[in-house]
């Protein structure tokens, strides 16, 4: 189980994050907000990369500051998108995401083949990242994040930037990731995951909403009331 108790992240004067506590079990969550409202920021800090400035956040109920290596090889992250890598194949950059993570070379190469049919890319596997589309770069980064089959899975804006049917494919393959993990995915696109998450975590402004104020049961409805004055339409 992971548990986020009262996390305050400031840069200057800005408070990003205000006091957001949850606790995830197994299963899919969104994390949905508009741009700018500190779902970046908390991922970071859920996979360690970020520290807080209050608050900590606890795994299995210990804190992942004293947990450190013990905890990072049991998550899967899959970063906004950047252009890192692009001079990597899929594969080099696979096997390279594999040694970070503490694989063995033995378990490598078996474990490269089973995310990469996982993410539909094999055919593509020796190819430069740089000449991947956009649909395939968040594939592939989804394929880093599940080697190994984290017990974690927090992937940042899976979908951002992809056509229609790229969209829909990311999110029937988020879908299959199953029920043996928590499976945290940022989005600020209600329909990416309203199909497949167990829960929905609602977040504005730093702070996360209550379940009074996202209780409409249209999510699209209900987003444009709670970020009415964010969404530029
Ligand atoms: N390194 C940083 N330094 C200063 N401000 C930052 C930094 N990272 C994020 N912010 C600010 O924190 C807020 C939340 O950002 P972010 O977590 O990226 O939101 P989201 O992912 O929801 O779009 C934004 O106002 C952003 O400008
Ligand atoms: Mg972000």
């Amino acid at each position: 189980m992971l548990e986020l108790k009262e996390i305050t992240k400031r840069y200057g004067d800005q408070v990003v994050l205000d006091h957001v506590s949850f606790a995830l079990e197994n299963g899919i969550y969104g994390l949905l907000g508009p741009n700018g409202a500190g779902k970046s920021t908390l991922m970071n800090i859920i996979t360690g990369i970020l520290p807080s400035d209050e608050g900590a956040v606890y795994w299995n109920g210990k804190d992942i500051q004293e947990l450190k290596t013990d905890y990072f090889e049991q998550i899967g992250y899959a970063p906004q998108q950047q252009g890192c890598y692009d001079t990597f194949s899929g594969c080099r950059f696979l096997s390279y995401m594999a040694t970070l993570k503490g694989i063995t070379k033995q378990a490598m190469e078996q474990e490269i083949e089973r995310v990469l049919d996982f993410v539909n890319l094999q055919d593509k596997k020796d190819h430069l990242i740089r000449t991947y589309s956009g649909g395939m770069k968040q594939r592939i980064l989804i394929a880093q994040a599940i080697l190994g089959n984290p017990k974690l899975i927090v992937l940042d804006e899976p979908t951002a930037g992809l056509d229609p049917k790229e969209r829909v494919r990311i999110r029937e393959q988020i879908k299959t990731l199953g029920k043996e993990a928590i499976i945290l995915v940022s989005t600020h696109v209600v329909s990416d995951i309203e199909p497949i998450a167990d829960h929905i975590l609602w977040i504005k402004k730093g702070t996360l909403l209550n379940q009074e104020e996202t209780s409409d049961t249209n999510l699209e409805q209900n987003f444009l009331r709670i970020f009415e004055e964010e969404c530029v339409k």
